[in-house]
């Protein structure tokens, strides 16, 4: 099966004082935390075995959350990550988890939405011996790890938020690893920020010529939510594909229904419980949505 980690930690320091006592990847994007929609995409690409890694402070709201994740008829597990001390560190978190598996890596704070996404993702599912990383034209390079590209989309390097970006396709925060990516990430050490940096991991890859990267395009987005800004226009963003199609994106219930991992009996629980939201009512009245 396959296997997927959200991680869901750090600091948030960007987003203080909303963060000081908060996690940010609970923070809400429009109707639902902000961790519904990566694990709405894991969950869309096939993931039931998920783990969960956060902060010793906020472990309990997240298991509090999702329990066991039996109620969406799959799996979720946590790990505490004490220090955040670099997205690698997932992977070095996991160890145990992915048991010598390929895994798929997402960050807690990535948004992706879009016409034929989900098997664009799945393509990562080819690569046996390797990664695949995803890269989209973004208008402020200088925030994000930018890959340089050749004419046939192949990638040349990738540098972690560079001064002087020479390209403006960013990497997305969803991998695709094969099953070396634990012992690859045990050969880093700490960039001058004081992590353990993907963008190196990555490079690993690209030193052994197996590093694949599938361009989104226009028609998809990726909305990243690391500033006020991108927050609040992100939340807009899914309020009005939600309010103009009156059918919700990243609702982890509905796609558990879908896939055909919960029975009707189920959603009709769920929905019970938020009667008086209106998520409740959507989760009945999703039935009888074709
Ligand atoms: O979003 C894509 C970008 O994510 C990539 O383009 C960059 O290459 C990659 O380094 C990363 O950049 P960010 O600056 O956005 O990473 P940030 O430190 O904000 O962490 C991303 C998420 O991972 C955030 O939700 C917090 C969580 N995190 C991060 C670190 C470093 C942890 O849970 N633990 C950590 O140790």
């Amino acid at each position: 099966m396959n296997k997927g980690i959200i991680l869901a930690g750090g600091t948030g320091s960007r987003l203080a004082p909303l963060t000081d006592i908060f996690n940010k990847q609970l923070l809400p994007i429009y109707d639902k935390p902000m961790i519904y929609y990566p694990l709405s995409t894991l969950m869309l690409m096939g993931i039931r075995d998920i783990l969960i890694i956060t902060t010793e402070d906020d472990f309990s709201l997240f298991q509090k959350l999702f329990k066991d994740g039996s109620f969406l008829g799959i799996n979720i597990k946590y790990k505490i990550q004490n220090k955040p001390a670099g997205i690698p560190q997932a992977l070095l978190l996991s160890e145990e988890f992915i048991k010598n598996k390929s895994v798929t890596l997402i960050l807690g704070d990535n948004i992706f939405y879009g016409h034929d996404l989900i098997p664009q993702l799945k393509k990562g599912f080819k690569v046996k011996k390797g990664a695949c990383i995803f890269g989209y034209r973004v208008n402020d390079p200088k925030r994000f790890g930018i890959a340089k590209l050749d004419k046939n989309y192949n990638i040349k390097e990738i540098k972690e938020k560079p001064s002087n970006p020479e390209s403006s396709y960013a990497i997305t925060g969803l991998y695709i690893y094969d099953k070396t990516a634990v012992e690859k990430a045990k050969k880093l050490k700490p960039s001058n920020r004081g992590e353990l940096e993907i963008t190196d991991l990555n490079n690993m890859y690209l030193k052994d010529k197996q590093l694949k990267i599938e361009i989104l395009g226009r028609g998809i987005a990726w909305l990243d939510t690391g500033t006020f800004e991108s927050l609040q226009e992100a939340s807009a963003f899914i309020k009005t594909i939600e309010n103009r199609q009156g059918l919700k994106v990243g609702c982890p219930e509905e796609i558990a229904w879908r896939m055909g991992w919960i029975s009707k009996n189920q959603l009709i629980k769920i929905a019970d419980k938020y009667a008086k939201s209106s998520y409740g009512n959507y989760l009945l009245k999703v039935m009888k949505i074709d």
